[in-house]
């Protein structure tokens, strides 16, 4: 496995390497980010090149305390990507992804609008323009991502699509605790009390689209089931709880077609988001 640091010396080695999947993450690897490196590995078989990308993207944080308090294991993480078998990673030194005087960036103006675009300012523009710099940097043809960041996900798709961007896009399912709580590199800030009573986040998705089969269709009633259960928490504060399109993100009133129940909130400084597929 090679270990690079300058974008352009990877661009360079990713240009010979035959066919690249690319694996992009911002570190403190976890076994949700393990399974999509493994996940790679199949996708480019035994003569394709595995790439993992390690970068805090600060351009994608709206608040200054998180970007500072994101945990950067890099030791362990290389010991992790090793092990599940890249060939190259790419940790950028600091200030290597970016000109001081950068002008141009990808603005993505539909899916984004809702759910974490709406209380994440510039967030998503932010990832776009990382995610577009770092497939041109790889030549991947192919590149792995979370669906637990399933409007992160949605945006990438679309900016594939409206970009024409050469690259196959592959999602993969979230890998949670055992105790369903979503595997997330933002867990392990978690007070003690905070990661015990966490599970609550997916026990509540679970409690709303249970009444799926009862013929439930109201969106409102989704939320509010899912509201009581967090609302009992006496640590949880709720960013958002809403009821989308699968597709288009979009809010809807009725559940007529493939939906997604998403939240987000805090435990003190840290947030954590989940989802659930509404399927009628
Ligand atoms: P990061 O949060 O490190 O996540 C990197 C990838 O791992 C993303 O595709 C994310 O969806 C996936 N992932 C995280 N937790 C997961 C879990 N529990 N199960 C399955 N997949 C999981 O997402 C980012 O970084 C950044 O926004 C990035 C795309 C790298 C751009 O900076």
């Amino acid at each position: 496995m090679q270990v690079i640091e300058d974008p352009t010396a990877f661009q360079q080695t990713c240009r010979s390497a035959g066919r690249v999947v690319l694996v992009p993450t911002m570190g403190a690897l976890h076994e949700g980010h393990l399974a999509l490196i493994r996940r790679a590995r199949e996708v480019a078989a035994g003569e394709g090149t595995v790439a993992v990308s390690i970068f805090v993207n600060p351009i994608q944080f709206d608040r200054p305390g998180d970007l500072a308090a994101y945990p950067k294991p890099l030791e362990a993480d290389l010991a992790a990507c090793e092990k599940e078998g890249a060939d190259l990673v790419l940790v950028p030194k600091d200030g290597a992804m970016y000109a001081a005087d950068r002008s141009i960036s990808i603005t993505e103006s539909l899916l984004s609008k809702h759910l974490c675009g709406a209380t994440r300012p510039g967030h998503f523009d932010g990832v776009c323009t990382v995610v577009l710099k770092l497939f041109l940097l790889s030549h991947a043809t192919a590149a792995v991502f979370g669906e637990k960041d399933f409007q992160q996900l949605a945006v990438i798709r679309r900016m594939v699509r409206d970009l024409n961007v050469p690259i196959d896009i592959i999602g993969h399912p979230t890998i949670r605790e055992s105790d369903g709580l979503a595997m997330s590199s933002r867990n392990v800030r978690l007070l003690p009390e905070h990661r015990r009573d966490a599970p609550r986040l997916r026990q509540a998705l679970i409690a709303a689209r249970d009444l799926l089969p009862y013929g439930e269709r109201s969106a409102a009633t989704f939320v509010e089931t899912a509201r009581r259960h967090l609302t009992a928490s006496p640590f949880f504060r709720v960013d958002y709880l809403e009821v989308v399109d699968a597709e288009t993100l979009q809010p809807v009133a009725a559940i007529q077609r493939p939906a997604v129940l998403a939240l987000a909130g805090f435990y003190g400084e840290v947030r954590l988001i989940d989802h659930i597929g509404l399927h009628p």
